[in-house]
């Protein structure tokens, strides 16, 4: 499958490395076993070796040898995603049936205040739990946080501030029991300054999050572009988008989507990096050219097209590396609160036209949940509305909207 002499080098090589960890180094290097490669090959391998060294699976064993495991799972994910872009879309979702193993940190960002991300996050995590996945919600809205009252919780012992400063050694102190399934690490922005968490915090709370214990882990977050919003989503293994139909909310939404990418651009390389490459000074300072115009001069870089044509021309061995950033970069769209489907499938084609066009990014639309004006009173009522009204239209539309992202909930 693998269109072999069309690559660069520098490609085909990761692809190489990639099948060495997921399959052996003698396959790795048969070309016609790359040319045959297919799906099925890539996800069974895939399985077993997780099933190998997953580390909650071995949770018995000494920390030493787990420790190995970690590192060992975090080569063969990063193999699996490697390969996996060369297949289409479609056909890996309806592979990824572990979704557990392959996808865990949800972030669900998008447009700002007020357009049903809680909401989103808070019901997702019900059906999720319900469907036997255990799930943590996370509130990471550190300066509006009340995903604790959509999940029928008025008051919070430990809250995620007390970890961040410090009151609590471990994050998983602060997590509380709800009544309707998933544990919660609430927060609470009416402590002065909750939403201003240095760069250090941020990393050992990102560190945290990601060792927490459970099939699935969702992350609210603000609506705002503020960097560390912005880190908390890029550091999820799925990316949620929120807009509703209304222009300021689907602007805000392609902006949140703009501002993520040149983000990860931007950290392509150093300590945040995903990557672990050595620095090119040189694609560095391209890419500071298009992510920090104020400093670049009169030579700027407009946009990502024009970004990549300079790469093309000046530096075409990093071609291989944007490309991948590209491809590895895929936010999910919902759109909420929708009343009339047909502005739906308007907005969705501009914010997808848009960011291809733009960003070379594609916008994978999941689905739409309808304005239901049940959920106001559900909030109020602390009665969240997959319980409420489990087999209503709302909760029929994240049901679908989960079963997109790969994800396995009950009744569909
Ligand atoms: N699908 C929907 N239909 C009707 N109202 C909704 C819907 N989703 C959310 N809301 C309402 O929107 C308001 C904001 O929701 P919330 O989840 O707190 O937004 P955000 O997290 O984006 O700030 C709530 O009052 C809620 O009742
Ligand atoms: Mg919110």
């Amino acid at each position: 499958m693998f269109p072999i002499h069309h690559l660069e080098d520098d490609e085909l090589q990761r692809i190489r490395i990639a099948c060495a960890f997921l399959f052996s180094p003698d396959q790795a290097r048969d070309d016609l076993f790359l040319k045959n490669l297919k799906l099925e090959h890539v996800t069974k391998a895939f399985r077993e070796k997780a099933k190998r060294y997953h580390p909650d699976l071995h949770r018995h064993e000494p920390r030493e040898m787990l420790e190995k495991r970690k590192e060992r799972f975090i080569k063969i994910r990063d193999s699996y995603d490697i390969l996996k872009h060369y297949f289409p879309e479609e056909e890996v979702r309806a592979t990824a049936d572990e979704g557990a193993v392959l996808r865990r940190v949800i972030a669900v960002g998008g447009a700002k205040g007020g357009i049903g991300k809680s909401i989103f996050a808070a019901n997702l995590g019900i059906l999720l739990s319900a469907a036997g996945h255990r799930t943590v919600l996370v509130d990471l809205d550190l300066g509006g946080a009340n995903l604790h009252l959509y999940l029928g919780t008025t008051s919070l012992g430990s809250c995620i501030n007390d970890f961040l400063t410090r009151r609590i050694p471990r994050l998983e102190d602060a997590m509380t029991s709800t009544r309707y399934g998933p544990q919660l690490i609430g927060g609470d922005s009416s402590q002065f300054g909750a939403a201003n968490i240095s760069f250090a915090t941020k990393m050992k709370l990102l560190r945290s999050l990601k060792q927490i214990e459970a099939d699935y882990i969702i992350l609210d977050l603000g609506g705002d572009t503020s960097y560390n919003i912005i880190d908390f989503f890029l550091a999820a293994d799925v990316g949620v988008v929120m807009a509703t139909c209304d222009p300021a909310a689907y602007l805000e939404a392609y902006n949140f989507i703009k501002v993520a990418l040149y983000r990860k651009l931007s950290r392509l390389f150093g300590e945040e990096s995903d990557i672990g490459m050595d620095k090119d000074v040189e694609l560095a300072n391209l890419i500071a050219k298009l992510t920090k115009p104020e400093e670049g001069g009169s030579d700027g870089v407009a946009n990502i097209v024009e970004l990549r044509n300079r790469i093309r021309t000046e530096q075409p061995r990093n071609l291989f590396l944007i490309n991948q950033v590209l491809r590895s970069f895929s936010p999910k769209l919902v759109i909420n609160m929708v009343e009339d489907q047909s502005n739906t499938d308007a907005v969705v084609w501009r914010i997808q036209e848009v960011a291809e066009k733009m960003l070379c990014t594609k916008v994978d639309f999941v689905g739409s949940l309808p304005f239901d004006g049940e959920i106001k009173r559900s909030a109020r009522d602390l009665v969240p509305a997959v319980a409420r009204a489990p087999h209503g239209y709302y909760s029929l539309s994240l049901s679908r909207i989960a079963a997109s992202l790969g994800l396995k909930v009950r009744g569909i």
